[in-house]
């Protein structure tokens, strides 16, 4: 595993880290013996750096990685996200009052006192031009609750006018073969101000693995069958966006490019860490198995300038003119 520093907090965190929203649920259903097994293969195969959130199975899946941690001695860093436990999303729900509950609660579920990283959990676009919020968090680091904050946004426009706050030293954005606007000018910006860079839904919710057929089922409590449309949250969370068929039809595509000796997901991962900007992908992983094919992205060696340049052919063919000026 290798390693980078995520931006100016200090922490050096493997470049395949951990996603862990589908152990909280909304994935079908996940067993918690299942999860920690595979929270654990992390840690053996060297991820030190977990990503969750307060709603992910409401406590559920920040409750594992405290049992993670309580069971090993390596340093794990967990960034965890506050905000989506409002029932709508508001300017005003970001106040100081529930900011300040909603960390009390994190830090009960992840057995702590002080949280290593907080981050707003796509806001809506209208917070991030309310300098006192920002504030808040100010306040919160110098009561010791959390060590650093950062934000997860939807749109490259949000992370751009985000990291004008001084403190805001991580951005978590969806950034994968089928999301590559990012790339253009957020990416020189965050470097510019040593932003550290989580790459969120980096296998597109699971496409980018190659497994899925236009049969493939869902369950009825995976958001990959309830929100393709937004039902629910924000549509690019699931498939990144994309139709499912014209997915599909990329992702024969892209299959033709990787290179004898890995697999596509690691094909997929290994793409994302070509970008320097980027400090880890944050894969989300269920199984053991999951979690070995991902953490082998980081020991293979770089792709070349030919496969990066057919991953973005199929991006402008298939992709882009569907969703690239959506996020
Ligand atoms: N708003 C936000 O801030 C936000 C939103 C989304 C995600 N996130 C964060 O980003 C992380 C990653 O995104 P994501 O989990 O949405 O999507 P993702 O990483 O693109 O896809 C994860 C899913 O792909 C499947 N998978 C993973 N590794 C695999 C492998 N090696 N082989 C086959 N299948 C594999 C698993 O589901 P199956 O086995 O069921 O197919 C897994 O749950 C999340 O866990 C969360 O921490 C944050």
């Amino acid at each position: 595993m290798r390693y980078r520093t995520l931006g100016r907090t200090a922490f050096s965190v493997s470049e395949v880290s951990f996603g862990a929203w589908a152990i909280g649920g909304s994935w079908g259903e996940v067993q918690d013996k299942d999860s920690l097994a595979a929270l654990h293969k992390a840690i053996d195969c060297g991820v030190n750096f977990i990503d969750t959130a307060d709603v992910y199975g409401m406590g559920r899946s920040e409750r594992l990685i405290a049992q993670l941690k309580r069971a090993r001695k390596e340093e794990i860093v967990v960034a965890t996200k506050a905000g989506r436990r409002l029932p709508s999303q508001t300017v005003e729900g970001y106040s100081r009052e529930n900011l300040t509950g909603w960390i009390e609660d994190s830090l009960r579920n992840l057995a702590t006192d002080c949280l290593d990283l907080v981050q707003l959990h796509c806001p809506p676009t209208a917070l991030y031009y309310k300098p006192e919020v920002f504030g808040y968090l100010d306040d919160l680091v110098k009561a010791g609750k959390i060590r650093h904050y950062g934000v997860s946004v939807e749109r490259v426009e949000e992370a751009l006018k985000a990291i004008e706050y001084p403190n805001v030293k991580t951005v978590q954005i969806i950034f994968n073969c089928f999301r590559l606007r990012p790339a253009e000018l957020f990416f020189e910006q965050a470097k510019k101000r040593e932003i550290g860079i989580l790459a969120r839904v980096p296998l597109a919710s699971g496409l980018l693995t190659g497994k899925f057929t236009a049969t493939s089922q869902f369950a009825k409590d995976d958001h990959r069958q309830f929100n393709r449309h937004g039902e629910a949250f924000d549509m690019g969370e699931t498939f990144s966006g994309v139709d499912y068929e014209v997915a599909l039809a990329a992702v024969e595509e892209l299959r033709k490019i990787v290179p004898a000796g890995m697999t596509m997901t690691q094909f997929a991962l290994r793409w994302i860490l070509m970008f320097d900007a980027v400090t880890c992908a944050i894969p989300g992983g269920k199984t053991v198995a999951q979690i070995a094919d991902n953490c082998g992205a980081s020991e293979l060696p770089a792709l070349s300038e030919e496969a990066m340049k057919r991953v973005a052919a199929v991006y402008a063919d298939r992709i882009a003119p569907q969703v690239h000026q959506s996020w």
